[in-house]
């Protein structure tokens, strides 16, 4: 599968973000826990070299907690801070301010030494497209605090939202450019459903999925497409999954998608295990993994 995903204004977001990140000392990056590699930005880590750092392991709810906590031990091995959130219930989002005080620990004590004191912090909350920065500002900041207004410097109208005495960010999130040239990453992000699934092949996708999902998560399958009146998934003598393909027509069996009453339609079935997955309807599903350690 060739994916196709470069949109254009990707430049513009770029040079914008150099600018931005000159505002602040903290970058606040979210991830999706169920990619976290290909979630992350490749330039990220250059482009804020001389920042305090916060990685935010975003939708935790949509992957498994095991994963979660392996991941964010992972990036606390490299130096982040890392906390696990689900902005849409807003479960996680408690710890953030101490892991706030944690990354700029270093500032706030540079300030302290030049008599600065109560000089709050700036951050920014950075992303790829949907990973749910909107959601996390709005579940992070909100309703009760103030704009600040625009301040010198600030390109763009940006404002800045006081949340605490300690703490201001840009109310506007800083939008990243995922790692284009990896195909693998394309995949990934087309399984959440990050990239635009015109450009898709969908059956293909839902294949590919299926592959791992039988790997990894052969329960996940079992149990969601089991149903009462239609036996469930296919099983080999061996009481093994069958091949993908198979597993797919058993979604449209299952699903009754047929065209004309008769043949299996497996783009609505790759739809209906796309929409699955995607909603958390499958469970909890980390779609990739951190490096063992001897490999990093
Ligand atoms: P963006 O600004 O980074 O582009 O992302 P945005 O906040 O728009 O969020 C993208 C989608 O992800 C939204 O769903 C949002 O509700 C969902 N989302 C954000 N954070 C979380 C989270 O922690 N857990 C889960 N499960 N979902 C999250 P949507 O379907 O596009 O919109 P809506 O149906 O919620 O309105």
């Amino acid at each position: 599968m060739n994916i196709q995903w470069y949109p254009g204004h990707m430049t513009k977001a770029k040079r914008a973000m150099e600018e931005d990140i000159k505002l602040i000392d903290l970058i606040i990056e979210l991830v999706d826990a169920r990619v976290p590699y290909a979630s992350r930005n490749p330039d990220i880590d250059r482009l804020g070299r001389h920042k305090a750092r916060l990685i935010l392991l975003n939708k935790a709810d949509l992957a498994s907690e095991t994963w979660n906590d392996a991941w964010t031990a992972y990036f606390k091995a490299r130096g982040f801070q890392a906390v696990k959130v689900d902005s849409r219930s807003r479960a996680g989002v408690k710890q953030i301010q101490a892991a706030v005080l944690a990354a700029c620990k270093e500032k706030i004590e540079r300030d302290r030494k030049r008599g600065i004191l109560n000089r709050p912090v700036r951050a920014m909350v950075v992303g790829i497209p949907n990973v749910g920065k909107s959601t996390f500002i709005n579940s992070y900041a909100g309703k009760a605090c103030a704009k600040t207004g625009n301040k010198p410097g600030v390109t763009k109208g940006n404002q800045w939202i006081r949340l605490n005495k300690s703490l201001e960010l840009l109310d506007t999130p800083g939008i990243l450019w995922p790692r284009f040239e990896d195909q693998q990453v394309g995949v990934h992000l087309a399984f959440i459903g990050s990239i635009n699934d015109q450009i898709l092949d969908k059956e293909e996708l839902a294949l590919r999925l299926i592959g791992f999902l039988r790997e990894r998560y052969p329960q996940a399958l079992m149990k969601r497409y089991k149903s009462g009146e239609n036996e469930g998934v296919s099983e080999t003598e061996e009481g093994m999954l069958p091949d993908s393909l198979t597993l797919l027509e058993d979604i449209a069996r299952i699903r009754g998608c047929l065209i004309k009453g008769s043949q299996y339609d497996l783009k609505k079935a790759a739809d209906v295990l796309l929409d699955d997955y995607r909603s958390g309807r499958l469970g909890r599903i980390t779609l990739e993994f951190p490096p063992d350690e001897e490999n990093t």
